[in-house]
């Protein structure tokens, strides 16, 4: 089949979107604005449902579809009503991208020193969070006959050196799994690891005289710092047909970061 700018649209099909209402200035919230323009109903999703209703409401007023869903994604009942209302709203699922996670409220603690409960409270939303969707979600995408499924990991991962960074990293080990268990089911499974990003949550953590910024300046490729609307494209890539062909692989958007020696 020739190639076709068209094979980008989403029209007809249906995301959903976790972490997508928290705060004023998210990447969910570019991820979920990103995907109504590209045609698809939207599902937005957080444990601050009104957050999520905000964007909800930015989605329809621009002419989208969508609908706003409180969730913890680590309570498999609330997931599973996050898929329910998904399919009762707009008949399936064909997209899930799993944003939510612990990230700016987490001080830094040494792993050698974190008390238990913290260290599995993050494992649990950044890990379990994202497999409790999938469980929830792959069944309907089997319904559609497959699917496209988003990862939000980190920058901060490659590699981990932080229990932040190992949170991520095993998310990179739950997408490459998934890949490969769910390939013949026309069902993608990738990730997207961004540098230091100007959501509200990334301007807390790294202010601009911090050292971790300018060990940013001293070591990365292009410029340090994105904006949340810099990963939408690589999210509609992997979202999208155009994607068909591309499953278990992390895409690093953060201007080379990645490159550091
Ligand atoms: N900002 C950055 O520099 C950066 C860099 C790399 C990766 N990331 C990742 O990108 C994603 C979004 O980051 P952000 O900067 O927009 O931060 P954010 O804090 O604004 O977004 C995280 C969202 O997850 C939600 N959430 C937390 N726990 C939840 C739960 N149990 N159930 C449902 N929702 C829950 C929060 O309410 C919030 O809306 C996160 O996965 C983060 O780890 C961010």
């Amino acid at each position: 089949m020739a190639f076709s700018i068209d094979q980008f649209r989403l029209d007809g099909k249906v995301a959903v979107v976790t972490g997508a209402g928290g705060r004023g200035n998210s990447i969910g919230r570019a991820y979920a604005l990103g995907l109504g323009k590209a045609g698809a109903s939207v599902v937005v999703a957080d444990l601050n449902a009104p957050g999520a209703q905000s964007v909800c409401d930015e989605i329809l007023s621009a002419g989208g579809k969508a609908i706003a869903v409180g969730v913890d994604i680590t309570k498999p009942d609330s997931v599973k009503n996050m898929a329910n209302a998904a399919r009762d709203a707009f008949g399936g699922v064909d997209i899930l991208v799993n944003n939510a996670a612990l990230m700016a409220e987490l001080g830094y603690l040494p792993a050698v020193d974190i008390p238990l409960d913290q260290w599995n409270r993050i494992l649990d939303v950044n890990l379990t969070g994202a497999l409790n969707c999938a469980q929830a979600i792959v069944p309907l995408m089997r319904q559609r006959g497959g699917g496209k499924i988003v990862n939000q990991v980190s920058g901060g991962a490659f590699p981990a050196m932080s229990v932040y960074g190992i949170s991520k990293l095993a998310l990179v080990g739950l997408t490459t799994t998934l890949a490969r268990q769910l390939g013949r089911e026309k069902i993608n499974v990738n990730a997207i690891a961004p540098g230091n990003t100007m959501s509200d949550a990334g301007k807390s953590l790294t202010p601009d005289e911090s050292p971790f910024v300018k060990l940013l300046e001293a070591t990365v490729a292009m410029r340090v710092r994105g904006q949340p609307d810099e990963l939408v494209g690589t999210l509609l890539l992997l979202c999208s047909s155009a994607g068909d062909w591309i499953t278990g692989q992390v895409m690093h958007v953060d201007g080379g970061w990645v490159l550091r020696p």
